[in-house]
C-alpha cells in the first residue's frame, strides 16, 4: 500500500538515497549513465524545501518514503525541483500519483502554472510529463527564471541540447 502525503521534516534523511536509487534508471542510457554517479540533493536542502511546504512523499505500509516530489513556489508558479521513485518501485504508478498530488495542490493554491526542467527524449522525462498536459517551452517562450536554470544545469555538465523546460498552464483550465 502506498500513500501520498505531505513530507515531514524527519523524512529529509531518507530522500537522498531515494534520489540515488531512482537515478540508477539512467544506466540504461549509455550517454547519460554518468548521471547515476552524480551528487544528490543534500538533507539540508530537503529540510529547507520541506519547510517551504511543497514536498510530498509516497510512503509504504510502514510509512517509509519510497518516492518524493519536491517543489517550491516561484511567484505564481509551482516549480518542481525533483521527482524520484526508488528503482524497485518504478513503473507502478507512484510517479504519476506524486505528480497528480503536486499539480492538484498548485490548482488549489490558485497558481497559474507548474514548471520543471527535464530531458527531452528520455521516456520517463518529457514524454511522461507530456501525458499530464505539460508542454515544452521553446525559445523565446522561456522566461528568464527557466533560462537561467537551464544555464546553471549546463554549467554543471548537463547536455543543454538534450534538456528542456516544460510548463503546465493552469490559468486556462476550465474551473467551472
Ligand atoms: C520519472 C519517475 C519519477 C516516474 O515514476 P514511476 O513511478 O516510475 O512512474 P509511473 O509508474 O507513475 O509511470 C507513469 C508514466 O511514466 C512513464 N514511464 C515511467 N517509467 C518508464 C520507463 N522506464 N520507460 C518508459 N516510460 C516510463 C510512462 O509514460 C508511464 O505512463 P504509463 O503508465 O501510461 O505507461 C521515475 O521513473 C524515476 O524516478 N526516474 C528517475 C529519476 C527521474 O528521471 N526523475 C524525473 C526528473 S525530471
Amino acid at each position: 500500500m502506498i500513500i501520498i502525503r505531505a513530507a515531514r521534516f524527519d523524512d529529509a534523511e531518507a530522500l537522498p538515497a531515494i534520489e540515488q536509487s531512482a537515478g540508477e534508471a539512467f544506466r540504461a542510457i549509455a550517454d547519460l549513465a554518468w548521471l547515476a554517479e552524480g551528487d544528490n540533493v543534500s538533507v539540508e536542502r530537503h529540510r529547507q524545501l520541506i519547510a517551504e511546504g511543497a514536498c510530498w512523499v509516497a510512503a509504504d505500509g510502514q510509512d517509509r518514503p519510497v518516492g518524493f516530489l519536491s517543489a517550491g513556489i516561484e511567484g505564481d508558479t509551482l516549480h518542481i525541483w525533483e521527482l524520484d521513485v526508488r528503482l524497485d518501485r518504478q513503473g507502478s504508478g507512484i510517479g504519476r500519483a506524486l505528480l497528480e498530488r503536486a499539480t492538484g495542490d498548485a490548482r488549489r493554491r490558485g497558481l497559474a502554472a507548474v514548471t520543471l526542467t527535464t530531458f527531452r527524449a528520455v521516456a520517463w522525462n518529457a514524454p511522461f510529463y507530456r501525458k499530464f498536459g505539460f508542454r515544452v517551452l521553446e525559445d523565446p517562450g522561456i522566461d528568464e527564471r527557466l533560462a537561467s536554470l537551464l544555464g546553471d544545469e549546463a554549467e554543471h555538465g548537463m547536455p543543454l541540447d538534450q534538456r528542456c523546460a516544460m510548463q503546465l498552464d493552469l490559468s486556462r483550465e476550465d474551473t467551472r
